[in-house]
């Protein structure tokens, strides 16, 4: 108050810019004197505030934007905390909301707990939402969030509701998750949601169980249908989908914009480093048509709004917290200077303020529990007549599938992976939980003409995935994973020909984010070498135990067909 009222000198002042209101539309020559964490003052004639302890910028020329809000993404994986933190922070990025679905599946509500310590004390705000772990695997479930858990998280204030419960299950009636949503509806947090392909009475069946939100339409007709509902919508534009572009039909209609927002829901390594992070959603918006303030309030106050933290962050104005992007001007998103918490902590792409390196402790760094080396043999598929008829996997998209029946022979008792007709085994292997429990199937349609993948960054449960043509290749993938503690590993012809290790909870890379972005494109580039045809083969890999995406999945237990919503068997007749 004494510094707005020019009796106290103020800590920092940023005078001569353009500061962008985000919460009437204006855009005026205006100085913004900050104090401690917090703005005081916003408007001319804030020389009076200034002393000769206060740091100056002079943004004379520039524009002053909210610092941007991430409002869904999934930093629990690949990417250490600090590893991530200097590239999202030098683009603008101050406030993230992440899910915590990847590191609790391996690890349960420790994985959540060892997260939030790893996000604490950083130099921009990251805000979780508690897992709901929505998953296909029985083993993974029995260490999923139980309520109790989740009270204990939804009290703190880092917490700001539940992650995305996807439809199907909540739809179906899954007690455990819809304890969980009423749950978070009754401590007054947000639960997002996963509405993906819902329609009619299921889709409002969906949003009265009490989720407030969906990142996933597509098409404007989706945005709007959901709108109408009174969700809040976040465009995604990131690693798994971009949907900016087909969205930007909306660009004109205020009433929607206002409940509409852009999110990574995720973004890779070459990404985060050529492109950016939520600049680079920003200024896609721009360039796609949108007017400048409307694409900056759907990264900014739009999001913190849904999340019910717009008192402090999300805007430009007294009492909020000084997170600011000082760019050249409204339709240039490149932030010159970096302030989060007053401090000025990225200038001109340099990250000023270094994250915090997080050790991470031993609990988190020996998931992989496999009591010995895998053979070929761990991949057999035994048969008991000549001619089966088999259910496979089929990969209709990089991430969608659909089940198909083809007649097979037996060689020898079992049935053998066909890469003439592209069709290959894959496993998946329980390695979080000590359970022992395996399941091999197969695969059509993913290209891989030699050797075999392993991953265990997948989706939605503890498990590794293993897809090959050969089996001896497949079991020296997953070997390695073992030694490795973690990753995604490529073999053919008895050599591993690429690598990357991600030993925090199997999930998550302590590499700089520069090597780690070079062995992400060499494996991709080696696995298209032998025919993968996915543009991301390791996605396709990991999602393969999700139940987001449709519609045969496949964990420890067999196969998952979400439409029959029931576990199916591999060998049909
Ligand atoms: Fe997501």
């Amino acid at each position: 108050m004494r510094v707005a009222l020019g009796e106290a000198p103020a800590d920092l002042a940023i005078i001569n810019g353009s500061v962008v209101n985000v919460y009437t539309g204006e855009v005026e020559q205006a100085s913004v004197l900050i104090k401690g964490e917090r703005i005081a003052y916003v408007g001319g004639d804030a020389g009076r505030a200034i002393g000769t302890s206060t740091q100056i910028i002079d943004a004379k020329g520039k524009t002053l934007i909210p610092g941007f809000i991430d409002g869904h993404t999934h930093i629990d994986t690949v990417y250490s905390i600090s590893e991530f933190l200097k590239y999202a922070m030098r683009g603008g990025t101050t406030t993230i909301v992440t899910e915590t679905c990847t590191i609790s599946s391996p690890l349960g509500y420790e994985g959540v707990i060892q997260f939030l310590k790893s996000v604490k004390n950083q130099p921009i705000k990251i805000f979780i939402t508690a897992p709901p772990l929505v998953t296909l695997s029985p083993v993974t479930e029995e260490h999923a969030t139980t309520v109790p858990q989740l009270r204990k998280l939804l009290r703190r204030r880092e917490v700001l509701g539940l992650g995305e419960a996807y439809w199907g299950d909540v739809v179906n009636g899954n007690r455990r998750v819809l304890d969980l949503i009423a749950e978070t509806v009754k401590r007054g947090k947000k639960v997002e949601g996963h509405s993906a392909g819902a329609t009619g009475a299921k889709l409002q069946a969906y949003v009265s169980s009490g989720v407030s939100s969906c990142h996933e339409p597509t098409t404007a007709e989706e945005v709007r249908e959901r709108i109408r509902l009174g969700l809040f919508i976040l465009i995604r534009e990131g690693e798994v989908r971009r949907e900016l572009e087909a969205i930007s039909q909306l660009k004109d209609d205020d009433a929607i914009l206002n409940r509409l927002a852009v999110a990574t829901d995720g973004v890779g390594p070459d990404q985060l480093t050529t492109g950016g992070y939520m600049e680079f959603l920003v200024q896609k918006a721009i360039n796609l048509g949108f007017d400048p303030v409307r694409a900056v309030r759907m990264a900014t106050v739009n999001v913190a709004r849904h999340f019910a933290i717009d008192d402090d962050i999300g805007g430009i104005a007294p009492g909020k917290y000084a997170d600011i992007a000082i760019i050249p001007d409204l339709k240039t998103i490149r932030a010159e200077y970096v302030i989060s918490n007053g401090r000025v902590i990225a200038q001109n792409g340099q990250v000023l303020i270094q994250p915090r390196q997080h050790r991470y402790p031993r609990s988190m760094l020996n998931t992989i529990h496999l009591d010995r080396d895998f053979t070929a043999d761990d991949f057999t598929i035994p048969v008991e007549s000549r001619q089966v008829k088999v259910r496979l996997i089929e990969q209709v998209t990089n991430l969608v599938t659909r089940e198909a029946f083809i007649d097979m022979p037996a060689a020898e008792g079992q049935l053998k992976a066909d890469a003439s007709q592209d069709i290959i085994k894959v496993a998946a292997i329980e390695r979080a939980y000590r359970t022992g429990k395996r399941f091999t199937g197969l695969i059509r349609g993913l290209g891989l003409r030699k050797g075999a993948m392993a991953t265990t960054a997948v989706w939605d449960c503890g498990d590794i995935i293993a897809v090959g043509a050969d089996e001896s290749d497949m079991a020296q993938a997953v070997n390695r994973i073992k030694e490795l503690g973690g990753g995604v590993v490529l073999c053919a012809g008895g050599s591993i020909l690429a690598e990357v290790a991600l030993p925090v909870g199997g999930v998550i890379s302590t590499e700089p984010v520069e090597a780690l972005a070079a062995k992400f494109k060499r494996l991709q580039e080696t696995a298209a070498g032998l025919g993968a045809k996915s543009p991301n083969f390791g996605l396709t890999l990991d999602t393969l135990t999700s139940p987001a995406i449709p519609f045969l999945r496949i964990c420890e237990s067999g196969l998952f067909n979400l439409k029959e919503n029931r576990f199916v068997d591999l060998i049909v007749g």
